[in-house]
């Protein structure tokens, strides 16, 4: 796999390769995709092989623009208010599809809704700007593993997988977008990101959020997920032999741990999701037992971070949990 600089030259010939139906990681704010062409079912399920994603878990559309989007799904008044305030941004709505949608189905894994987003990363807007199709894009990593921030840890994870990464630089907002459906009737939350539902509600109104939701809608929501390789414990007590504790804020507890490394020590939560998967992409390569979680605030893109964390801790949780 090679790591290619994103010039006008390596973004053509990217566009080039997507429209012949080939797999490429691009990079986009949040974190870095896997794309392929959203109208070619052959070049999905490479995805889908690459990933070892199973097909019931559907792929969100990226578009260059709302006129592309309402091409392809039912858009209202609350999604243009959304629009205007988020996108380009890391935001996916899940929206019906329109009769003539060309998304192909195992995109959707034959749903009757997509889910969409405009992405603010300069490099892929110009890439979408170029290809003029939506592209499909999961997070590149294999399926249930850590996200990806740089192309050197796309790399290391889908390396013998994939031909091209475009390097688009370290990912400025580091977790995954927020993911809300607009559907049905009542907004509902499907995955925490860094647009925060009180954001949300400020222009829709109330929003049903996960835990509230029995039936899981989204795949994504699933309790195991972004796990690094080593156990990982959302507490910091009795540190345990060849632990490393991920810390946050100033004041960090004096104990034997074998590595401390500091999600931000200024106690900024913006800065902690950026840095949140490099850190754990360090540490399951650091040779590290397992890995201590200091507690992160519940507010803002606080809230996402948790959610990512408790994923990952649930790794290690019995299946019955
Ligand atoms: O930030 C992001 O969203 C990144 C970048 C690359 O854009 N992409 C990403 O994709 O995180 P992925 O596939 O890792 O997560 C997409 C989530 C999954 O939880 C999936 O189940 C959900 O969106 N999803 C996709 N289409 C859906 C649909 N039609 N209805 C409900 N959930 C959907
Ligand atoms: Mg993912």
């Amino acid at each position: 796999m090679t790591i290619i600089q994103p010039t006008k030259q390596n973004i053509q010939k990217v566009s080039r390769e997507l429209l012949c139906g080939e797999v490429v990681s691009i990079p986009t704010e949040t974190v870095y995709g896997l794309a392929a062409d959203s109208t070619n079912a052959d070049a999905i399920k490479k995805i889908y092989r690459i990933k070892n994603r199973p097909e019931i878990n559907p792929l969100i559309a990226h578009f260059f623009s709302l006129e592309q989007i309402e091409q392809q799904v039912e858009i209202n008044t609350t999604v243009e208010k959304l629009a205007a305030k988020f996108w380009p941004g890391p935001l996916t709505i899940v929206l019906k599809k329109k009769t003539n949608c060309q998304i192909d189905n195992l995109a959707t894994a034959g749903l009757a809704t997509v889910a969409v987003r405009i992405p603010v990363h300069p490099v892929t807007l110009k890439l979408l700007e170029l290809v003029e199709i939506p592209l499909v894009a999961p997070s590149a990593n294999p399926s249930g593993r850590l996200s990806c921030v740089t192309a050197e840890q796309v790399q290391k994870l889908l390396g013998n997988k994939i031909n091209w990464v475009l390097d688009g630089g370290q990912c400025q907002i580091g977790l995954e977008s927020t993911v809300i459906d607009l559907s049905e009737g009542q907004p509902s939350l499907l995955r925490y990101g860094a647009i925060s539902v009180y954001q949300l509600e400020n222009i829709c109104g109330k929003i049903l959020l996960p835990e509230k939701n029995q039936s899981i809608k989204s795949p994504g929501m699933l309790l195991k997920h972004y796990a690094p390789k080593c156990p990982i414990r959302l507490s910091f007590d009795n540190p345990r032999v060849n632990e490393a504790l991920i810390a946050f804020g100033c004041s960090i507890p004096d104990l034997p741990f074998a590595r401390i490394v500091n999600l931000s020590e200024k106690g900024d939560l913006e800065e902690a999701a950026s840095r949140l998967f490099s850190v754990l992409h360090d540490l399951e390569e650091s040779g590290v037992d397992s890995i201590a979680v200091m507690p992160i605030p519940e507010e803002g893109i606080g809230k996402a971070i948790n959610d990512r964390l408790s994923r990952a801790a649930a790794n290690f949780l019995p299946d019955s949990l």
